[in-house]
């Protein structure tokens, strides 16, 4: 598994305690940024890294914001992409084994670093389910048109 990782100005310490925890877990990713000491737009992030992951360049993909929805919002525009705002480890885990989810989105104004860390963990390491929750995600995908 290869992680596309990225935040904008308000998610750098959330986006650097899952880098580590990433190190400790041996799982492969890519830092998109950003770079930022200023304010930054958090499309310009979320994007990129929802696309990577769409045209499985990425298996997955970590954005944080600052209370995580807008890099929600846009990483969902992209075709293909479901992903989970998550804020607590069951939904973490609960997300990938029932949605699939292969984006996940965090707010670092909403949870600390400890638990932050705790929901990526539950994230990267639980396994879709498959059976009915697929022929759901099916239903998504056919609306997608994809
Ligand atoms: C930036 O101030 C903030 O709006 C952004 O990090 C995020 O919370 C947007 O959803």
């Amino acid at each position: 598994m290869k992680v596309a990782i990225a935040s904008d100005h308000g998610g750098i310490k959330i986006r650097e305690e899952i880098k580590q925890l990433m190190d400790e877990l041996q799982i492969p990713y890519e830092d998109f940024g950003c770079e930022c000491s200023t304010s930054v737009d958090y499309p310009d992030y979320a994007l990129p890294v929802a696309e990577k992951v769409a045209q499985g360049e990425f298996d997955r993909g970590i954005l944080i914001c600052g209370t995580g929805i807008g890099m929600s919002i846009a990483a969902n525009k992209v075709k293909g992409v479901r992903c989970a705002l998550v804020h607590d480890v069951y939904s973490a885990k609960l997300t990938r084994q029932h949605n699939d989810s292969n984006v996940l989105a965090m707010g670092e104004r909403v949870v600390g670093p400890g638990l932050a860390r705790e929901i990526a963990q539950a994230w990267l390491t639980n396994e879709f389910e498959g059976g009915r929750h697929a022929n759901r995600i099916g239903k998504i995908a056919d609306y997608e048109g994809k």
